[in-house]
C-alpha cells in the first residue's frame, strides 16, 4: 500500500472545490487517512518547491500557495501515488484532459487546483513536510474486501 500527499490548493479551497475532488478519490476507492485545512507559510513553501527555486514561475508559486488556506490530504491506496497524478491530469488546466481534476474544474494554467507527490521519495519528503507524527492513520475499512480482490494475500 502506498500513501500520497495531495494539497488541495488555494483555489480549490476558495473556489468550494475540496468537496467535489475528495468524492473522485473516495469513489475510486482510495482511503482519506490523513487531512489538514492549514495556510502555507513562506518558509513552507520554499521548502516544499525547492526544486523549481531558478524556475521564472517560482515566484508567483510561492506567492500563490501561501495565499489562502489549502487542504492537505494523505490518500492511500494500491499505487496510490500514480492513480492520484493521473486523476489530477497535465500541470496546466488548458491541457489537462477531460475526465480529470484539472481538466474538468480549471482553465488555468497558474492556479491548477492540485498538487500530488509524484514519486515514492517525493511523497516520503513531503509527509515530512505536512504532517507530525501521529496525524497520517492506519485503520481498518469495513469494505476492504469489496475495494480490492484480497483471496491471494494480497489487494488485486
Ligand atoms: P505539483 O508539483 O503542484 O503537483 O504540479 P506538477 O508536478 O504537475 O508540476 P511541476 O512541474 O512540479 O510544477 C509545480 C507547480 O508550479 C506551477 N507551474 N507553473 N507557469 C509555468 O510554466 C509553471 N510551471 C509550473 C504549477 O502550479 C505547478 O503545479
Ligand atoms: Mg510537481
Amino acid at each position: 500500500m502506498e500513501t500520497t500527499l495531495i494539497i488541495l490548493k488555494p483555489d480549490a479551497v476558495q473556489r468550494g472545490l475540496m468537496g467535489r475532488i475528495l468524492t473522485r478519490f473516495e469513489d475510486k476507492g482510495l482511503q482519506v487517512v490523513g487531512c489538514k485545512l492549514m495556510q502555507i507559510s513562506q518558509e513552507l513553501a520554499a521548502t516544499h518547491y525547492e526544486a523549481h527555486k531558478a524556475k521564472p514561475f517560482y515566484p508567483g508559486l510561492v506567492k500563490f500557495m501561501t495565499s489562502a488556506p489549502v487542504l492537505v490530504l494523505a490518500i492511500r491506496g494500491n499505487g496510490a501515488i500514480t492513480i492520484c497524478r493521473n486523476m489530477m491530469g497535465a500541470t496546466f488546466g488548458s491541457k489537462a484532459n477531460p475526465g480529470t481534476i484539472r481538466g474538468d474544474f480549471g482553465v488555468s494554467n497558474s492556479f491548477n487546483l492540485i498538487h500530488g507527490s509524484d514519486s515514492p521519495e517525493a511523497a516520503e519528503r513531503e509527509f515530512k513536510l505536512f504532517f507530525k507524527a501521529g496525524e497520517v492513520l492506519t485503520f481498518p475499512r469495513a469494505i476492504e474486501g469489496w475495494v480490492y480482490d484480497l483471496s491471494g494475500g494480497k489487494p488485486e
